[in-house]
């Protein structure tokens, strides 16, 4: 097993709760289900420092390739990069994602081989009321941080690349064509063995109806972590 050391980066447009500032109780209560969703494939993480600011344009403008990214990035994380954090370290954004442009943006990140390329853009981007007991409905159980530390371990979604080909390069996800939403019982949109994996991580179900990494998936993310990040697990 190893430990991943987390650093979280509260981003709000006041201080109160609807504008972002979330209660350190609500930070642990989410890392309490990262933690379970990530015992079976032998990676805890422990929560370092959080580092909480008060930024409009960053808390509602931070989507994807902007430059409201980059500046949060580089000013709220440069101490990080130089001082503590690194590689094996993982950086965690809540935010609005308010704009009309990002509505329905549950979140999004890098990926180990990124870092080498770009090191102040590690980690993830998550909204603030995805988090177990936040606001956003069917997706408030926590279970956005766990597909988005997902993508920071290596893993790609279940339906990458649809039914032919290499997938999400891990053999025991069966292949799926698209997307699954809500939590469809006996969903199959490919011809080959298997039924769509709805209930893994990686998917876009319901965050009730997430539960599971594959061992193929754990085997991946220990090899990356491995290769890219120097984690051992
Ligand atoms: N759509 C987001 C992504 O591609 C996250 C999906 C999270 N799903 C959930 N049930 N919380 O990274
Ligand atoms: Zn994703
Ligand atoms: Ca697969």
């Amino acid at each position: 097993t190893a430990t991943v050391n987390l650093y979280w980066h509260v981003i709000s447009q006041d201080t109160t709760l609807e504008g972002g500032n979330i209660p350190d109780s609500m930070i642990a209560d989410q890392i309490a289900v990262l933690n379970q969703d990530y015992a079976p494939s032998g990676l805890q993480f422990v929560l370092k420092e959080t580092i909480r600011t008060t930024n409009w344009y960053w808390f509602n403008e931070v989507g994807p390739n902007t430059d409201a990214q980059t500046q949060m990035k580089q000013q709220v994380c440069s101490c990080l990069v130089e001082l503590e954090g690194g590689v094996a370290d993982f950086n965690v954004y809540t935010v609005g994602f308010t704009d009309s442009e990002y509505i329905g943006l549950l979140g999004y990140s890098t990926f180990p081989a990124d870092y080498a390329g770009n090191p102040m853009d590690d980690g993830s981007v998550i909204l603030f009321s995805s988090l177990p007991g936040g606001s956003t409905a069917n997706f408030n159980e926590g279970k956005t941080l766990t597909h988005e530390a997902g993508h920071w371990v290596g893993l790609y979604h279940t339906f990458q690349g649809g039914c032919t080909g290499v997938g999400d390069m891990v053999d025991d996800t069966p292949p799926e064509a698209s997307p699954a939403s809500g939590c469809p019982t006996g969903r199959d949109t490919c011809t080959s063995p298997g039924l769509d994996p709805i209930n893994n991580y990686m998917d876009y179900s319901d965050d009730s109806c997430m539960t599971q990494f594959t061992p193929g998936q754990s085997a991946r993310m220990a090899d990356q972590l491995r290769t890219y990040r120097g984690i051992d697990i």
